[in-house]
């Protein structure tokens, strides 16, 4: 439900007969130049395996020649420019989210389509129970949650598991179906006060509703999921009315509500909301939190192991978890960007877009603006330019530091960003504590076209990642 180029896998093979080769990493296809010199972009790049695998060098492209570029064939504006699309996103009036729609149907009506007071009120409803001291309070729970899926490994080994690998000394794990893949559904199932028995339905009806959203073939399964969750979730508020239940420490005392219990309590304007306000709510966060740190915490330990250095500067001092978690999403988030619709006629670099067309805000491209970040294509956790303090709504700019643009900016920031933090670095550093001597298993991944190299992220996050480690 993020943004345009999720859900896609980084190893799709090449299309037969597409009409771009695939390139060096780091390198454009030659699409031509206009007679002044300027390089000519070929729209259908974008639909193009080597657009996915490679796309920086085109984003550079647009940013250099045409920051703002008007793409007859996809019926839409690229908005590229780190400054351009800071600057939309602060100014919810004049480019908004309606009529996004993406989620019709299948995640019901959600704030994503709100703007102003009514998007305010509906995000501050459940927002406040993610951030701060209720997020804090919801640390141990993370923290078991965590444990627990890698308690499970030394079983699944003994029970031949092809995903946990036992050889001499060392174990194989694949970490997306092993961890990543399940725990952030996991944590947010638990934070919102789903019992234990209903995980695996929740796991289900989760993969239903996201596929349902990524086209006509699986738009019905989405919607009917969403009928389940529905259903589902209508008993448990009814239950919640009447007994709300509680999230415990790891000694067992209960140290807040869930929360269901507490959207169950809450009144607006005097009423109680709706178990329909409740459900659309819950099937939103469903949605915001399980593939997006799916792919964080993917490509947090795949950018670390392929920096080995980086990893032991990580592993020497545990707060570089923090600046490792937010290079990673600057250096390859997995939310490509958000789309707006502009509300008036506007000029911007000389192109005119009239009111209501499609905008993409291609935030890969803002987070490798090297007018913002020097050496954009480079994964350097130490680097100077980047801002990895508490996160604001307003953004960070002081000194020659930015914030990167992962979790956007402004009124739709991410409201998930800082439990989604908490997940990756909570479970990065029990994973650490259990994988010693970790390495990845490159024969088993997936490699570049030229054979020499492991395949390049591109736009999406790793699906799978084999790691190597000592056993326990
Ligand atoms: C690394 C992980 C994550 C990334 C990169 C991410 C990214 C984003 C981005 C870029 C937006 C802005 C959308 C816009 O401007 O239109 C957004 C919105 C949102 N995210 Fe996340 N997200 C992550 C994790 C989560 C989690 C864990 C949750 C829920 C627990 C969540 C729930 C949401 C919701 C509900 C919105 C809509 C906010 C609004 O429209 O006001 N996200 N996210």
């Amino acid at each position: 439900m993020h943004g345009f180029f999720d859900d896609l896998t980084s190893d799709e093979p090449a299309a037969q007969g597409s009409p771009f080769p695939l390139m060096p990493e780091g390198e454009a296809v030659d699409m031509g130049t206009a007679p002044d010199g300027t390089p000519l972009i070929d729209p259908r790049i974008f639909d193009s395996p080597e657009f996915f695998r490679n796309p920086y060098p085109y984003y550079r492209i647009l940013r250099d020649h045409y920051p703002v570029y008007h793409d007859k064939l996809h019926n839409c504006y690229w908005v590229t420019r780190y400054d351009d699309i800071t600057e939309c996103y602060f100014d919810d009036e004049g480019f908004n989210t309606i009529p996004k729609g993406s989620s019709s149907g299948v995640l019901g009506n959600t704030q994503l389509e709100l703007s102003g007071v009514e998007h305010r009120r509906r995000r501050n409803l459940y927002g406040q129970h993610l951030v701060g001291k209720s997020l804090q309070l919801r640390v141990p729970a993370i923290e078991r949650l965590a444990r627990d899926m890698i308690g499970a490994w030394d079983e699944a080994a003994a029970a031949g598991s092809e995903y946990v690998i036992d050889e001499g000394a060392r174990r194989t794990v694949e970490l997306g179906r092993m961890f990543a893949n399940e725990f952030p559904i996991r944590v947010v199932c638990e934070v919102l006060g789903f019992p234990q028995e209903a995980q695996a339905d929740f796991y289900y009806w989760y993969n239903s509703m996201m596929s349902g959203l990524g086209g006509s073939e699986t738009h019905k399964q989405g919607v009917e999921a969403r009928q389940h969750l529905e259903d589902y979730v209508e008993g448990i508020v009814e239950a919640r009315r009447k007994a709300p239940t509680y999230l415990y420490d790891k000694d067992g005392n209960p140290v807040g509500k869930d929360i269901i219990s507490k959207l169950c309590e809450t009144r607006v304007d005097g009423d109680f909301l709706s178990t329909e306000e409740i459900t659309s709510n819950i099937a939103l966060i469903v949605g915001g939190g399980g593939e997006t740190t799916r792919g964080a915490i993917m490509n947090l330990w795949c950018l670390l192991l392929r920096h080995p250095d980086q990893f032991a500067a990580v592993l020497d001092d545990e707060s570089n978890w923090d600046k490792a978690f937010h290079e990673m999403l600057r250096h390859s988030s997995s939310i490509g960007g958000q789309p707006r619709h502009n509300t008036f006629d506007i000029e911007m670099h000389g192109v005119h877009i009239p009111a209501g067309s499609l905008m993409n805000m291609v935030d890969f491209s803002a987070n490798h603006d090297e007018r913002i970040f020097k050496d954009p294509e480079k994964f350097n956790i130490f680097r100077e330019d980047l801002y990895s303090g508490k996160l604001l709504r307003s953004g960070y700019r002081k000194e020659g530091r930015c914030s990167h643009m992962a979790f956007g900016v402004g009124p739709h920031l991410c409201p998930g960003a800082w439990i989604s933090h908490q997940e990756t670095v909570v479970g990065s550093k029990i994973l650490s504590a259990t994988m010693k001597n970790p390495v990845i298993r490159e024969d088993k991944m997936p490699r570049d076209i030229d054979g020499a190299g492991p395949s390049p992220m591109g736009i999406v996050s790793v699906r799978d990642l084999w790691i190597e480690f000592d056993k326990p």
